[in-house]
């Protein structure tokens, strides 16, 4: 999504309430609206996610001959074609997300047919060679422009493999392991940096037979999915926002309800509780393998202290750190933050726009080209933010403006509706002024 002139007006607040259910995980209902494509049978998920990404997955299904039934109230059917897609004459369009390209190019890698993947100009500039390679390997004939979609595929007749992804990312995982499905032998892919494992939990609750070590997953040959029912948690890195503006506050309390916790997801629990927010988890439930709970954040009566994020945190964190980046300067220690170089292929390059923005707002910032350091105790000033269409951008500096001295306009506020269209509704309902 290319900026637009659609402007939010953010003004500081005094605190945060409220107790919310948010809009379904982003990452699940991708997989699971592609993985009941697959299946045969009719699938039904509550609270499917609202945000135009998993509308552009939802809609390159359709094209692929399911069938799709929205409903207002967030309810999706899916009607699976059993194993077999028909090939569109036109080419599959992904929109702004990077995940229905990625995790779409390896469920139709194993169909027969040509298939042709397009996006958004922001998409249309992220790296595909981390797919093309190791689809390429499985057999697979695929052509990048320049490195990037428009994406070529003609599909059928692939092996398994045996892949050591050389960049952590579970969008390439869970291609790999789509395309396996259609694959002869086994598809293992091992990774020296966990991941997000949605793909492989929802291959498992499809009918998959999966079998996990602590750094590999591997897909037997031969699966044949079948339909499923389920209701997706909220989702956790929309929930983020709050939650982290929540731990800013004195006298804030906010709870949510039903919100995905598994355990490659929650990291961002523990990052605040290291900063000292007071973090409580209840009602914990698991289906499908995917764990949910009610979360309830109040900030600590000292302010928030310090953290560093590198490692294995960076990945597990990745969609969290432009707003823990935002909420940083505000703390007593500052935050730290290094091996999160793939930050700079996302929807934008956001180690750059998050610098640029702090220091709109006044902040001191130290760029690195894998992260970026933020001293605390600094006080900010409201700006004008400059999100360049990423969602996660406008919605983390909709954070950072409710602290700053003076108001803070977001230009192309729009751009929250890629994951989460509630975002600014929400912010106003538990904002307290
Ligand atoms: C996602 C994986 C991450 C993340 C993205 C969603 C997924 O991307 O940033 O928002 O659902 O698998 P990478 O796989 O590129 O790290």
């Amino acid at each position: 999504m290319e900026t637009t002139l659609t402007e939010r007006r953010i003004s500081p607040a005094r605190t945060l309430l409220g107790s919310l259910q948010l809009p379904g995980d982003k990452s699940i209902s991708h997989r699971y609206g592609m993985l009941a494509a697959y299946a045969d049978g009719s699938s039904s998920f509550t609270n499917f996610s609202t945000g135009a990404d998993c509308a552009s997955t939802l809609s390159c299904m359709e094209a692929l001959g399911a069938t799709v039934t929205r409903d207002k109230d967030g309810s999706v059917e899916v009607v699976g074609r059993g194993g077999h897609f028909d090939a569109p004459t036109f080419a599959l369009d992904c929109g702004n997300s990077g995940s229905t390209m990625r995790m779409a190019s390896g469920l139709v890698a194993g169909q027969d047919g040509e298939y042709t993947l397009i996006g958004d100009p922001s998409l249309s500039r992220r790296p595909m060679e981390r797919i093309r390679k190791p689809l390429t390997a499985m057999g697979a004939r695929i052509a990048l422009t320049d490195g990037h979609a428009p994406i070529h595929i003609e599909g059928g007749n692939l092996k398994g493999i045996d892949y050591t992804t050389t960049i952590p990312s579970a969008q390439v995982k869970t291609s790999l392991l789509f395309a396996g499905l259609k694959a002869k032998g086994s598809t293992t892919v091992r990774e020296s940096l966990r991941t997000r494992d949605h793909g492989e939990l929802a291959l498992k609750a499809f009918g998959a037979k999966i079998e996990r070590t602590a750094n590999s997953v591997t897909l037997a040959e031969g699966a044949e999915l079948h339909a499923i029912n389920a209701a997706i948690p909220g989702d956790i890195s929309s929930a983020a926002f709050f939650l982290c503006a929540a731990a800013l506050f004195p006298d804030s309390s906010l709870v949510l309800n039903k919100l995905g916790l598994n355990p490659t997801r929650a990291t961002l629990l523990d990052i605040l509780t290291t900063l000292g927010a007071r973090v409580n988890v209840l009602d914990l439930e698991e289906k499908h393998g995917e764990l949910s709970g009610t979360v309830h954040v109040s900030a600590p009566k000292e302010g928030l202290g310090t953290v560093d994020i590198c490692g294995s945190l960076s990945p597990q964190l990745i969609d969290e750190i432009p707003v823990l980046a935002a909420i940083a300067p505000y703390t007593h220690g500052g935050i730290r933050i290094r091996d999160a170089r793939e930050l700079r292929v996302k929807e934008s390059d956001r180690i750059a726009l998050t610098v640029q923005n702090l220091r709109a707002m006044g902040a001191e910032v130290t760029e690195h080209e894998d992260g970026m350091d933020i001293p605390g105790n600094q006080k900010l000033h409201g700006a004008t933010i400059d999100p360049a269409g990423d969602h996660r951008i406008a919605m983390a500096f909709a954070i950072a403006a409710l602290k700053a001295e003076g108001d803070t306009n977001i230009l192309g506020a729009e751009a929250a509706s890629i994951s989460f269209p509630e975002f600014w509704q929400i912010l106003d309902s538990i904002t307290e002024r």
